[in-house]
């Protein structure tokens, strides 16, 4: 018998922390489930939802949109997960390769409570980058006793989630960094911190912490290490008071205006990013999640159902700007909630918010090409109960640089088709006990439908305009029956065979009395642990509107009969706990991060090969820092980089009682970083 870690006993879901919940969602655990329509009459919701102005265009339903709905709904059956398979196996996707992936051979890292970035035996690691480090020309050097929103607005931000890496053609040993700034712990920043009466610099600073960063990196040669190129001329700092840009079907609409921005286009600020993607076209995709802590005194059915509280806020910005106070901005919360996408090889641009994405607490946005070259784009929402989505575009790629080029590319997320998933399992509802227990037929399986919501103007909604849609969209999901999931955070699809992976991080509050309770694609009640969903859709064609699905991880301790690694020996694996995000590396494994881990130790970053006889052998390769979450995997041939979120938020911390001292040592602010981890052979990682 393995010695297993003593179970953490936190009222929190996921075993955050208490100061996590307070920061990172506002405390959304401890509020209502926002969605509490039962998806076949959402009636009351919808009218008490939508403005005046759409309750008077409620009744000109679009029935060209509604029927194209309907035809849409009868497409083919969906392949099997193995018929998509063998489909995808001997043709070259439009990602290239298709050999299978090799497996791992590390070793793995056991679970652990050490406060540092563990990592395997013959790998070494180097912080690339921490929260304050200057990046912009003329900004100083991290001082914690003279930090200032003017300092920071130049530095590197604060809570680093996403990460992406980009070539940079031309300078030798260099790539383009572009990461997510999710939130800021005001407590573990400031000195002396009163939260009952921040000041104006520290909220500003805060400001300015959250965001997106662009910045160069230099390899060092013969090893992984990577360093920030400071002052290089497509650094960039986008923050709170950053001008972007709404576009799509629904720019302009009276629900995006604001006494600031009559022309509901201009927004200034991008809130609460968490992961993204990186898009074929050589652009950058970025999750506006739990904007709704932002705001405060949000009274109207729309809000509830997005969790805008309808007090103050716990950073109290309402007090310095008042477009965070809905009660003197009511459109100002519709303004976030979106898919930004950002140019990094363009200092000058204004980043997009796309509508036609949907509005709702966006996770991550990772796009696949359909063999004609379209975008197709899977979202989670991620909130218990909430749905998974996906856009079709109908644009096509174009390829290369050149400037016509990638300013059409930058329009493909404009135009398209939104769906919500319909996921249905195969075994009778009997065989789904809430336990975990396998059904009789072996497996928690099924098929799925892609139901449209809008394409472009025209809503296949009943009762909702396509605005509407857009901005309200979890509306639109209610109306048309979505499945309630367990929190849909990461999604990605393999580049190598098509099938896309769901990391459903956990819902203790499925099966609870008045609630949702298991079905086969989310099996456990009170569940803890999550679970990873693999979905299969045509090769040539993942704009078809059926899938087929299975789990591919039902995560915890291996030793909890509750648990599944895609069949492999369960006695092989390393235990998992509340997977979040997912990125594939270039052998097509595929690698799962973690967010508040239940199981004693600390959160990490694990491998597994998803085809072969080495599927579902999953390893642990790391472990962050005390109070840390693992955030932004990117694996390279070479190196793997994670984003050490939150590292020390532990409840009671903070800066003059810190609870890590990561990465500098005692007596040092803990801080937020990116980490690089390589092979001290300087071979491949993991094979
Ligand atoms: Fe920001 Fe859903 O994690
Ligand atoms: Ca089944
Ligand atoms: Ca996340
Ligand atoms: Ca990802």
């Amino acid at each position: 018998m393995r010695n297993l870690l003593p179970l953490l006993n936190s009222p929190h879901s996921g075993g955050r922390s208490a100061l996590t919940c307070r920061y990172r969602c506002g405390d959304a655990c401890f509020q209502d489930v926002p969605n509490t329509s039962d998806n076949e009459y959402a009636g009351d919701v919808i009218a008490g939802a939508l403005s005046r102005r759409s309750m008077m265009r409620a009744a000109a339903v679009v029935t060209v949109a509604a029927a194209a709905g309907t035809s849409a709904l009868a497409g083919p059956a969906a392949p099997s997960a193995e018929a998509a398979e063998s489909a995808a196996t001997p043709q070259a996707g439009p990602f290239g390769r298709t050999d299978g992936a090799r497996g791992l051979r590390f070793a793995p890292v056991a679970p652990n409570t050490t406060d540092a970035v563990t990592v395997p035996a013959g790998y070494a690691q180097n912080v690339v980058i921490r929260w304050g480090e200057p990046i912009l020309r003329g900004a100083p050097a991290f001082d914690p006793d003279k930090q200032s929103a003017k300092a920071q607005a130049g530095q590197f931000g604060y809570n680093n989630d996403f990460l992406s890496l980009l070539p940079l053609p031309g300078e030798h040993g260099r790539q383009v960094l572009v990461a997510n700034h999710e939130y800021t712990d005001e407590i573990l920043m400031f000195k002396g911190y009163d939260p009952a009466k921040p000041t104006r610099e520290q909220v500003e600073t805060a400001w300015a912490a959250h965001g997106l960063s662009v910045v160069v990196v230099q390899e060092e040669r013969k090893s992984g290490k990577l360093t920030p190129v400071t002052r290089h001329h497509l650094n960039r700092r986008l923050h709170t008071t950053s001008e972007f840009r709404l576009t799509g079907p629904a720019a302009g609409s009276d629900l995006l205006k604001t006494s600031a921005d009559p022309t509901g286009t201009k927004v200034l600020g991008t809130l609460n990013n968490c992961a993204g993607g990186t898009t074929p076209w050589g652009t950058t995709l970025h999750g506006e999640e739990n904007f709704n802590q932002y705001f405060a005194n949000g009274s109207s059915a729309t809000d509830k159902r997005y969790g805008i509280s309808t007090g103050a806020t716990e950073r109290k910005w309402e007090l310095f700007d008042k477009r965070f106070d809905v009660k003197q901005e009511p459109n100002e919360p519709h303004r976030q909630g979106w898919v930004v996408e950002l140019d990094p090889y363009d200092p000058d641009s204004t980043p997009r918010k796309h509508t036609a994405l949907g509005r709702f607490k966006h996770e991550a946005a990772q796009p696949r090409l359909t063999a004609d070259g379209r975008p197709v784009v899977y979202m989670g929402d991620d909130e218990r109960f909430d749905y998974f989505y996906k856009f079709v575009s109908s644009k096509r790629m174009k390829k290369g640089t050149s400037r016509a080029a990638r300013e059409h590319n930058l329009t493909l997320l404009d135009e398209g088709t939104l769906y919500v998933a319909k996921i249905t399992g195969d075994s009778p509802a009997a065989e789904i006990d809430g336990t975990g227990k396998l059904p009789n037929d072996g497996e928690f399986d099924g098929s799925g439908q892609w139901i449209p919501l809008a394409t472009g103007d025209v809503s296949h909604v009943p009762g909702m305009t396509a605005e509407e849609v857009y901005v309200f969209t979890r509306l639109a999901g209610d109306k048309v029956g979505a499945t309630k999931m367990d929190r849909p955070e990461d999604v990605e699809p393999s580049p190598r065979t098509g099938r896309v992976y769901v990391a459903l991080t956990n819902n203790t509050d499925r099966g609870k009395p008045g609630k949702a309770g298991a079905d086969e694609a989310n099996p456990r009640n009170l569940n803890k642990h999550g679970q990873v969903l693999e979905l299969a859709e045509h090769w040539d064609d993942p704009a078809s509107d059926g899938f087929a699905w299975r789990l591919f991880l039902v995560a915890g301790d291996p030793e909890d009969p509750a648990t599944y690694f895609a069949g492999f020996p369960k006695d092989k694996v390393s235990p998992i706990s509340c997977p979040d995000n997912v990125a594939f590396d270039p052998h097509g494994n595929l690698w799962l991060s973690t967010d508040g881990n239940q199981l004693g130790s600390h959160d990490g970053l694990f491998g597994v090969a998803t085809r072969g006889e080495r599927r579902g052998e999953l390893k642990q390769f790391l472990t962050v820092p005390k109070g840390a979450e693992t955030c932004g995997p990117i694996i390279q041939d070479r190196r793997v980089l994670v984003a050490v979120q939150h590292p020390g938020e532990i409840d009671g911390a903070s800066v003059e009682k810190p609870a890590s001292v990561w990465p500098d040592g005692p007596g040092k602010l803990v801080r937020p970083s990116v980490v690089a981890v390589y092979r001290k052979d300087g071979r491949d990682i993991g094979v």
